[in-house]
């Protein structure tokens, strides 16, 4: 059985003010059936993990470099999210992938900086819409998948994001069927790459305009092991019944 995950993006929102919805998420969600974790910007790192040190909530980073340490101006290394308190990196987010020429080469190589580093990291992949229109989504995402994940990917390391890039921020959310089809070729692509038992324990979640009014819907949908989101992860408001409609659907009573 894979544990659900619910993880926000804060994306480059987030002062030391908005620490107080870190507080009342870890005073909501304490016992959580799922996994929980929010990714604010660094700056906000070390302090999010430190008031979350005794609480379930986890905090991790947007992204990483793929070096452990030296001459990169304005980059941060996964061993310093680590030393920040950081469990988990966001990489290859489609706003990365196009605000900084990100390949997936280069975000196959930060994973393995994660890895080196003990966090979990976030891989996401995601076709736009003229590729959709094209047809050429599960090729796109294939292609993805085969160069940004390495060979030493397992259930414990690695999660992968499916994240349309036509549904994030738009409130556009990609239908049930092309969520589960989208899942299930991940999930197909997965097992014939790294076997079965690896293949079913990595975590693949949805990521495009989840809200509390889609979560149930979406994560009902086969191969969805919980959501990866943006907006409605910057208030505990929002956030707090996404992660109570995922333990519904890990825990149905
Ligand atoms: P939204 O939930 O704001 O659409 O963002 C999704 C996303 O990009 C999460 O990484």
């Amino acid at each position: 059985m894979r544990r659900k995950l619910a993880a926000g993006n804060w994306k480059m929102n987030g002062r030391y003010a908005d620490l107080t919805q870190i507080e009342a998420l870890c005073a909501a969600h304490d016992g959580a059936e799922a996994d929980l974790l929010i990714c604010p910007p660094y700056t906000l790192v070390a302090a999010a993990a430190a008031l979350c040190a005794d609480h379930a909530l986890n905090i991790g980073g947007q992204d990483c470099h793929p070096e452990a340490a030296g001459a990169h101006t304005g980059d941060v290394s996964a061993e310093m999210l680590q030393d920040a308190g950081a469990s988990a990196v966001i990489l290859g987010h489609s706003e990365r992938r196009a605000d900084h020429a990100e390949t997936n080469e280069r975000i196959h190589d930060k994973a393995r900086a994660a890895y080196q580093a003990g966090l979990l990291a976030i891989i996401c992949v995601g076709e736009s819409l003229a590729e959709r229109e094209a047809h050429s989504t599960l090729e796109i995402i294939g292609a993805q998948l085969s160069a940004s994940i390495p060979d030493a990917a397992t259930g414990e390391n690695t999660v992968v994001a499916y994240e349309p890039c036509w549904a994030i921020g738009t409130g556009l959310t990609a239908t049930p069927d092309q969520i589960g089809e989208v899942h299930d070729f991940i999930r197909a692509r997965l097992e014939d790459r790294f076997g079965d038992r690896v293949g079913q324990s990595v975590r693949l979640l949805y990521g495009g305009s989840v809200k509390p009014e889609n979560a149930a819907e979406i994560f009902a949908v086969s191969n969805v092991d919980g959501a990866l989101v943006g907006g409605a992860s910057l208030k505990t408001n929002d956030f707090s019944p996404i992660i109570r409609a995922l333990e519904a659907e890990a825990n149905p009573s």
